[in-house]
């Protein structure tokens, strides 16, 4: 029998590649595809299944609650897979408000969706950077499923609130949910706002490639199709009301992943500009991703060099997909696709 997954957030940069990896793995899947469509959504990138038999789209403000009660009366999903948020630290920095909007308030009509229509599965996709940050000094220490909750962004604070809810929401209404805890993903389709798209973009431009701070900071950097994977699994094994960290154990240091991506691209280091250090900048970040190895055999299956190489031949082949976002003409493509697909 078909089975109905609506996946929030579908046209941004992890949900898309959720969806690619949903329609391969489990071809018997409809796979509703939510997104408001803000400036990180791309409708664009999803061009390769919006013509799938199994495959909608459905414009839709996760906040609106009668649009997403009419949408569950109208689909019957399975199951829900929360990608929806706003994601970039520094822009919850310039305006916190849309943050606590999507990440908190958003997650909460859509769990009530989730009761009034009795969704086998609501699957929130958290952040590592709930845990707030690790000191750079003592490599042994890793965020665990159990390391309190102590975020330190507008952006992070919004998901540690969203996980306290799903939580709260399992406790009290037993709604049927799980949570998982990821690291920084990289990959294809991710915007040119975060650190490795950005300095390709840049590098690709000779442009300044702007690091924070001296580099020195730490992310534990996570193949995107990795933890779609390490997603599926919790949605088909996971046990109900219980959260699941992932993570690569491959800890970067900032400057180190600007400098390997001058090497491959052929880009003098000179490009390389010290700016202002963001505010309340988080030192490292680094998972222990045992709990979903040992109950899911979960294991990242991409090296992060095979990776990045990846990635970086996926922008140049597809310059126009970020050309368009620089230029701002991606903006009007989402319209006429809504329009071609008679979305308003
Ligand atoms: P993204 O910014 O690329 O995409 C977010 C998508 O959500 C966009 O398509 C946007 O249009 C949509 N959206 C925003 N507000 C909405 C709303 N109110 N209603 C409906 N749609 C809305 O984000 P991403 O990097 O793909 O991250 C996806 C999720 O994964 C987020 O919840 C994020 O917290 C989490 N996460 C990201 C990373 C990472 O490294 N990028 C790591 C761990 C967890
Ligand atoms: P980012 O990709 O924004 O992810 P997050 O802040 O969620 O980890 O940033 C990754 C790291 O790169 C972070 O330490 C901040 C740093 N950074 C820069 O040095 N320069 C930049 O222009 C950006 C966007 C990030």
């Amino acid at each position: 029998m078909t089975k109905c997954v609506l996946v929030t957030g579908g046209a941004g940069f992890i949900g898309s590649n959720f969806i690619f990896y949903l329609l391969r793995e489990h071809p018997e899947n409809l796979v509703v595809c939510v997104d408001k469509l803000t400036y990180a959504g791309n409708l664009s990138t999803l061009t390769p299944v919006l013509q799938h038999p199994g495959f909608r789209f459905v414009k839709l403000d996760i906040c609106d609650r009668d649009a997403v009660m009419k949408l569950f009366d109208q689909e019957r999903p399975e199951a829900v897979v929360n990608f929806a948020a706003e994601s970039h630290v520094d822009r919850s920095i310039d305006n916190p408000s849309v943050f606590l909007q999507t990440n908190v308030i958003g997650t909460s009509v859509l769990m009530d969706a989730c009761r009034a229509y009795d969704v086998a599965r609501f699957h929130q996709v958290s952040t590592d950077e709930v845990y707030g940050d690790l000191p750079l000094d003592r490599p042994a220490l890793l965020f665990t499923e159990e390391t309190p909750l102590h975020a330190s962004s507008a952006y992070s604070a919004s998901k540690a609130a969203a996980d306290l809810l799903v939580m709260a929401y399992h406790r009290t209404y037993g709604l049927p949910v799980t949570i998982s805890r990821c690291s920084n993903n990289y990959g294809p389709y991710q915007f040119p706002e975060k650190l490795i798209p950005l300095m390709i973009a840049n590098a690709l431009n000779d442009r300044p490639l702007p690091v924070y701070g001296q580099g020195l900071n730490v992310r534990d950097w996570l193949y995107v199709e990795d933890h779609c994977r390490a997603i599926d699994l919790i949605l088909q094994k996971g046990r109900v009301g219980e959260v699941y960290n992932v993570g690569g154990h491959n800890e970067m240091r900032n400057i180190d992943i600007v400098r390997l991506i001058c090497r491959e691209l052929g880009k003098p280091e000179s490009l390389i500009t010290y700016v202002t250090d963001r505010k309340g900048h988080d030192l490292r970040y680094a998972i222990n991703p045992g709990k979903i190895k040992n109950e899911l055999g979960w294991q990242p299956q991409t090296p992060f060099g095979e990776g990045i190489r990846k990635t970086i031949q996926w922008y140049l082949a597809n310059r126009t997909w970020w050309e368009n976002i620089l230029t701002g003409q991606y903006q009007r493509e989402n319209e006429d696709i809504c329009r071609g697909l008679g979305v308003s």
